[in-house]
């Protein structure tokens, strides 16, 4: 990363890394490389390349010019060595695990997790004798035993915003000669950049806030070269969750607003916070920015801001929560989040909707809780929206 376009502050990089123009078109927008398979030219080279031993694309499943456009972007956001992209999240999240992992490993996550991540853990890799436990921030040190060979985390969490800390992850995994890997979906590198807090690999669904415009699904993980090529070569070749070109190039697009959004999210969901909590028939509000959050410290010392998701929970139960995703105008019922247009859902009939009672319990998932991915519109408009929709289920709990 030598160019001028990979220096400088974070919304120089956000525009420029990554994003060359053009050394055969001049085209100025990165192209959209779209083929499956390149011309090795002849016998020796492509003997050469396919040994590694000159660098080169020769089938776009592992690597392709723009979807490398993007992983240099992301790379250089983060402040990481390199960047694996793949085609959703879940590819990112399953690669990773899949790659680093082997029978007789443990994975230590902090709860909760996003629950695919969740059935990894829980019900896919121990088939193959990988171990997962969930511990706290607290008891993180305590838990590990012989055959614990990773730290699991995400922070913010979805569906209720607990913060953990990462600079506490980070150490003990040093201390313990550990991995440490954190999704940092909700935070996006312009709130939180984990490897500045010590860890080794962050990941993100880049179909969230990165590409920011809801329409790709798309995942990244980024850090250290030598993890990331065992990332590649393994988890990316040998199980093909690839993302596409036209995909990237979303992607990249998305992400040269990415600083712009994010401001725009974080001050939305600033007001709309703060105008919940005053509401009649709202029993909680999760944002990390309240000061009386439990981990608002933590949440200052390792994020620029607050995030644009909250969480409301209404004292009607799931009748309230109904009426409320009913009478909302601006916010769309649907899953997903980081889209400029504001989004609701009610995570206990929706995504969480396979985990069990007790794990619900223990993560705050209750019936009357609606998470909201808050857009980028007027954000007198999105306050008024939510007061007019607590109004409405608080008729339902009255
Ligand atoms: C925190 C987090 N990680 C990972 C994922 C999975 O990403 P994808 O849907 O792109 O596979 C999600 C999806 O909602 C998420 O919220």
């Amino acid at each position: 990363m030598s160019d001028s376009r990979h220096r400088g502050g974070f919304a120089t990089r956000a525009v420029r890394a990554g994003q060359e123009p053009d050394a055969v078109t001049h085209a100025h927008a990165t192209p959209i490389v779209q083929t499956s398979t390149f011309v090795l030219g002849d016998l020796e080279r492509g003997e050469r390349l396919f040994s590694g031993e000159e660098h080169g694309d020769v089938y776009s499943r592992i690597g392709n010019p723009t979807v490398r456009a993007l992983e240099a972007k992301l790379a250089s956001l983060e402040g990481a060595e390199g960047a694996v992209a793949f085609g959703s999240g879940m590819g990112a999240i399953a690669a990773t695990f899949l790659s680093l992992l082997r029978a007789g490993d443990e994975v230590l996550f902090l709860g909760p997790l996003y629950g695919g991540t969740r059935g990894l853990l829980d019900e896919l890799l121990p088939r193959f004798g990988v171990s997962a436990r969930r511990v706290d921030d607290d008891t993180l040190e305590d838990a590990i035993g012989p055959a614990t060979r990773m730290l699991y985390v995400e922070s913010p969490t979805n569906p209720t915003l607990a913060i953990h800390d990462l600079d506490l992850v980070g150490m003990v995994a040093r201390r313990h000669g550990l991995l440490a890997v954190a999704d940092t979906t909700f935070a996006t590198p312009a709130l939180t950049r984990g490897l500045e807090h010590g860890l080794d690999l962050v990941i993100h669904s880049a179909t969230k806030y990165l590409s920011g415009h809801g329409d790709v699904l798309a995942g990244i993980v980024a850090g250290r070269t030598e993890l990331l090529e065992a990332i590649r070569m393994e988890g990316l070749r040998h199980v093909g969750a690839t993302l596409t070109p036209l995909a990237a190039y979303l992607v990249l697009r998305g992400m040269r607003t990415l600083h712009l959004r994010m401001r725009a999210h974080c001050d939305n969901a600033r007001a709309v916070a703060h105008a919940l909590r005053a509401a009649p028939g709202v029993r909680h509000v999760h944002w990390p920015g309240f000061t009386d959050h439990p981990r608002h410290d933590v949440a200052k010392r390792q994020m620029a801001d607050f995030g644009g998701m909250v969480a409301v929970e209404l004292d009607g139960g799931r009748a309230a929560a109904a009426a409320f995703l009913g009478a909302l105008r601006l916010f769309d019922d649907a899953v997903s989040l980081g889209d400029v247009a504001s989004l609701a859902c009610h995570p206990a009939s929706t995504t969480h909707q396979l985990l069990s009672a007790d794990v619900l319990r223990q993560d705050g998932v209750h019936e009357g809780l609606v998470r909201l991915s808050v857009g980028v519109e007027d954000g007198d408009d999105l306050v008024d929206d939510v007061l007019q929709a607590t109004a409405v289920a608080a008729l339902v709990s009255a």
